[in-house]
């Protein structure tokens, strides 16, 4: 037996507020047609004037304690490309929030590959005994930072958190994070940027230019490096975990573009039934998105115990990653 990283609760939560493409196209050079032909959006999720990402993180992070019927966490990793402030980190806030005041609290910046870097630290930090049991969340108020005059992004993201709790418990257990890939390309650094708010702009010497605050993307160069990367960081964790393609259960992308989902699945030789998707419901929600399909996969019986689940992601960065897990008999709702 070897100690590993165990799923011990999962919570999502997304914003009451729902923004149906309908609603986008009155706005915006757009139509429901092209959004759901073209990416498997029907609505996203928003925040409303006041609340945060760590609203969000502390409502999806509850939850996941609930479903452990855990009372507490000894070390709590945010993943966000929102945080509340450029300083400090978001995390602290959190667990504070979720009366844990005295335990290590970190954000992890990877954009949409946030959840699967931070679970790559949560499960190391049970493995190498630094901590007992580990909440990882990742959470976007994405919306926060879109141009609202932009289509090509303002149609893709949503806002929304989802967490997983991690406890120590052996490898050949349900639920074991079994072997997680990671890798970067920070030459493709402009595919996916904020401009603006970080010390380039600082020491510039220039006023800051407003439209440097909103996101940017380059929506094709991403589509292709998304697939051509979580395809090879699958095949690559898989190898680790000794796992055929075949033996894969469900996989639950990030969900950037139902179109690159089925891509990848396509390229890996996994039949499409197999991946967990929720896209339409909630659209692209960044760090968010793997733990949010997690909740809502397991709420609606598409992942139960035992079923061997393989996670991939690709975002800013680049960052992606990939990891693979057996599914835990978790209390479902
Ligand atoms: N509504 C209507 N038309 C749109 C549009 C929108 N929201 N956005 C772009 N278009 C138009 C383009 O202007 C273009 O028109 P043209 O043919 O007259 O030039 C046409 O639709 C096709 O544009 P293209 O950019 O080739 O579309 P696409 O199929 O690549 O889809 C994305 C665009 C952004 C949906 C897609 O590239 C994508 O999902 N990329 C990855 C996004 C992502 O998830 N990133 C996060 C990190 S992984």
């Amino acid at each position: 037996m070897s100690r590993a990283a165990v799923v011990a609760g999962v919570g999502g939560y997304v914003p009451p507020r729902v923004v149906t493409n309908d609603e986008l196209a009155q706005r915006l050079d757009t139509s429901d047609t092209w959004i759901r032909t073209r990416t498997g959006i029907a609505q996203r999720h928003v925040v409303d004037a006041g609340t945060t990402t760590s609203d969000l993180a502390v409502e999806a992070g509850l939850r996941a304690l609930k479903n452990a019927s855990a009372d507490g966490a000894d070390l709590v990793i945010v993943a966000t490309t929102t945080p509340d402030r450029p300083c400090p980190a978001t995390a602290p806030a959190v667990a504070a929030r979720l009366g844990l005041t005295d335990v290590p609290a970190y954000d992890v910046a990877a954009v949409c590959s946030g959840f699967v870097y931070a679970l790559q630290a949560g499960s190391a930090a049970v493995t190498a005994r630094f901590a007992e049991r580990v909440l990882v969340i990742g959470a976007e108020s994405f919306s926060t930072i879109l141009d609202p005059a932009d289509r090509t992004t303002s149609v893709i993201f949503g806002d929304g958190a989802g967490a997983v709790l991690l406890r120590a418990g052996e490898r050949e257990e349900p639920g074991a994070v079994l072997d997680v890939h990671l890798g970067s390309d920070g030459s493709m650094a402009d595919l996916i940027t904020v401009r603006g708010g970080g010390v380039e702009e600082r020491t510039r010497g220039a006023e800051p230019r407003p439209e440097d605050r909103y996101f940017r993307m380059d929506g094709k160069s991403v589509f292709f490096a998304a697939v051509r990367h979580m395809a090879e960081s699958s095949r690559t964790v898989l190898a680790s975990t000794g796992w055929e393609v075949a033996d894969i259960d469900r996989l639950v992308g990030h969900q950037a573009n139902i179109r690159i989902i089925q891509a990848v699945a396509d390229q890996l030789g996994l039949p499409p039934e197999r991946a967990v998707l929720n896209i339409d419901r909630v659209g692209n929600t960044s760090a968010a998105s793997i733990p949010l399909a997690l909740a809502d996969g397991m709420a609606n019986g598409l992942l139960t115990a035992g079923d061997r689940v393989l996670l991939t992601a690709f975002g800013g960065g680049a960052t992606w990653g990939s990891a693979t897990l057996t599914w835990p008999d978790l209390p479902v709702g």
